[in-house]
């Protein structure tokens, strides 16, 4: 990253791209930050409250899609991009795919031939380790093992991972593409595994596991994902991929059980439920690449981040129950509704 940073970051009123712009605050002060957000049902600007009054920081309501104000923006003197923004759950992409191949390659399509105009000096696709598809019970994923992507989620964000990679050899664009685990932590919307688990253990409701439980995956805190992407961003190299893993395996069972145990309440709320089509059996990263090459590790234990994990659930009750009653849209209404980017 050059001296003078100015980082459009897409998408960063979701989950791991609010967290991103606290951790930014926190720890990289002199980063300048244009938020593009579009704020579809995942985005929630209650996650980023407090970071509005910072004067190097902007939110800006919009698609990725929509070139012509990606170009306006970047025009105002980005040096890099962090693209978080997608169409992110796997259940709703087998649901109804459509959404998902428009914002995922298409919206990155858009950012990417936008960039090729601009003086952008490092772009970082934020990727998934759900392009490689789904190991046996032995062996991590690789920077090199083939994608294989097997739902159309992970297939659209392969395809924008790939357009990436073309972008960086045909055009010579600054393109970094970072492929992480699951993660975990605060402002996580509760559709996905662990906060729909915490908060239907703290509202006594069931807690739906698909099928036998026993598909695995490689859990990772929010806060060393934001750190590992600092440091793709500052000293990685362009064109390379990089993984990014939690090292912390567990079987979804484990991982309900554990959370059951936190909250205090009993293994009767489990329930079993039909599995999710094409489902992944294992994930594991292979951490090898960034902690040799760039010095990353991840740093927060999972006992402890798990722990925490659950208290900030308990803490922020009015959060995610504005989001299970729906009522946070509202709020979206009122303060943008009539306001153009
Ligand atoms: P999220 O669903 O919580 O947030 C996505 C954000 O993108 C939302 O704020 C949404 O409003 C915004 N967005 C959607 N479409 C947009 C568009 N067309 N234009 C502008 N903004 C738009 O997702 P997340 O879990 O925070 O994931 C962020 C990124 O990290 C995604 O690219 C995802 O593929 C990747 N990723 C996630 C995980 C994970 O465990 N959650 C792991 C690895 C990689
Ligand atoms: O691996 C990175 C990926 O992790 C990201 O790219 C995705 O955006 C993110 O959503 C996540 O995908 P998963 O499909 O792994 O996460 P999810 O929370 O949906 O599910 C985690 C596991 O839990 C998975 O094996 C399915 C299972 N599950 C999920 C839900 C929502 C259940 O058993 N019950 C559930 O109700």
């Amino acid at each position: 990253m050059p001296d003078d940073k100015l980082l459009l970051v897409t998408g960063g009123a979701g989950f791991i791209g609010s967290n991103f712009v606290h951790w930014v605050k926190k720890h990289r002060p002199d980063w300048r930050l244009i938020n593009l957000d579009l704020l579809t049902y995942a985005g929630n600007l209650e996650n980023l409250e407090g970071i509005e009054e910072d004067h190097e920081y902007r939110f800006v309501k919009g698609d990725i899609r929509d070139g012509e104000l990606v170009s306006k923006l970047l025009a105002e003197g980005v040096t890099g991009i962090i693209n978080f923004a997608a169409e992110t759950h796997v259940d709703r992409s087998i649901d109804s795919p459509s959404a998902f191949l428009e914002t995922n390659i298409l919206g990155t399509q858009t950012l990417l031939d936008a960039a090729r105009d601009s003086k952008v000096e490092r772009f970082l696709q934020v990727s998934t380790d759900e392009v490689y598809g789904s190991l046996g019970p032995t062996g991590a994923f690789l920077e090199t093992t083939p994608l294989a992507p097997n739902s159309p989620y992970s297939a659209s964000k392969a395809s924008a991972d790939m357009l990436a990679r073309a972008y960086f050899k045909t055009y010579g664009l600054p393109l970094l593409v970072s492929r992480c685990s699951n993660n975990y932590g605060p402002f996580q919307f509760p559709e996905k595994m662990v906060p729909l688990m915490i908060t239907n253990a703290m509202e006594e409701k069931s807690l739906p596991v698909y099928g036998d439980g026993q598909q695995v995956r490689d859990w990772l805190h929010v806060q060393d994902h934001c750190s590992a992407l600092a440091a793709i961003l500052e000293k990685g190299t362009p064109g390379e991929v990089y993984n990014i893993g939690g090292g912390q395996e567990l079987p979804n069972l484990q991982m309900v059980e554990r959370i059951l145990e936190i909250t205090g309440r009993p293994a009767s709320l489990i329930t079993h439920v039909k599995d999710r089509p094409g489902h992944d059996r294992r994930y594991a990263i292979d951490n090898g690449k960034i902690s040799h090459e760039l010095g990353w590790a991840p740093s927060v234990p999972f006992d402890k981040g798990i722990r925490e994990t659950v208290d900030w659930y308990r803490e922020n009750r009015p959060w995610w129950d504005r989001i299970k009653s729906g009522a946070y849209r509202d709020y979206y209404d009122k303060m943008y509704g009539s306001r153009s980017p």
